[in-house]
């Protein structure tokens, strides 16, 4: 394992400890989370736990299947622990998620969440967001002009392309994705809100004020960095 994978399996197997019997978990995308879902399988199966989980992503589904996890939706009960990765996390536990693509399904399962866990390695600390490029979910109707107004509006948007796929990413929701960079992101909330009142976007990477918990795995120890309330 390399000493990255190190780090992602040291954060996954924490935060599968966290899980209690009886609890309706979501389950994150990616490949940090995909650490967590493994270990929580398996503690699904050696403790006999009474766990259902609520995927982010066709991956994450398919996952769990593979963990023995079982599976609900939002549509039966409401989450109450949910564990994601992210792309990069600020001092004040702001995101950007949407490195998969799955942040229209991740940002619903984590927001309405009872508590929400995000699970990293070292590298995606960052003092203040925007190396990562924030993707953005949009309807393939709007992509002309969606790209417009995002010019206009300072980023610097991409079209995200398949790999052994010719042609652009296609979400799980049969749409496109904008990875966009900004410059330094001094205000999240307020580009998160912006972003969202455009026509044809559906939902973007930036996750403000969300996250209970960070978990940040590095190569001495595992910080835990908890919300100020
Ligand atoms: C998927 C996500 C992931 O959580 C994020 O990209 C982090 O992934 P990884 O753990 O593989 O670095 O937001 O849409």
């Amino acid at each position: 394992m390399t000493n990255m994978n190190i780090l992602k399996d040291n954060v996954g197997r924490m935060a599968a400890d966290l899980i209690e019997d009886g609890q309706i978990v979501g389950l994150g995308t990616g490949s940090t989370t995909h650490y967590f879902i493994k270990y929580l399988g398996e503690r699904i199966k050696n403790e006999e736990l009474n766990i259902l989980g609520i995927p982010t992503s066709y991956q994450s589904l398919i996952i769990a299947r593979e963990a023995g996890i079982n599976t609900t939706t939002l549509d039966e009960y409401d989450i109450d622990i949910a564990v994601d990765g992210a792309d990069e996390v600020n001092h004040n536990l702001d995101l950007i998620k949407g490195g998969g693509a799955a942040h229209t399904l991740e940002k619903l399962v984590d927001s309405s969440a009872k508590q929400f866990i995000v699970i990293v390695d070292q590298s995606k600390m960052s003092d203040e967001l925007g190396s990562f490029p924030v993707p953005i979910e949009i309807i393939p109707d709007a992509l002309r002009i969606v790209k417009k107004t995002l010019i206009e509006m300072g980023g610097k948007p991409e079209l995200r392309m398949g790999m052994k796929k010719d042609g652009p990413v296609i979400t799980d929701n049969g749409n496109f994705i904008l990875d966009t960079k900004f410059d330094i992101i001094k205000n999240p909330h307020q580009l998160e809100t912006e972003l969202n009142t455009i026509p044809g976007v559906l939902e973007n990477g930036i996750f403000s004020g969300l996250a209970d918990k960070v978990i940040v795995g590095k190569m001495s120890h595992i910080d835990v960095i908890n919300r100020e309330d």
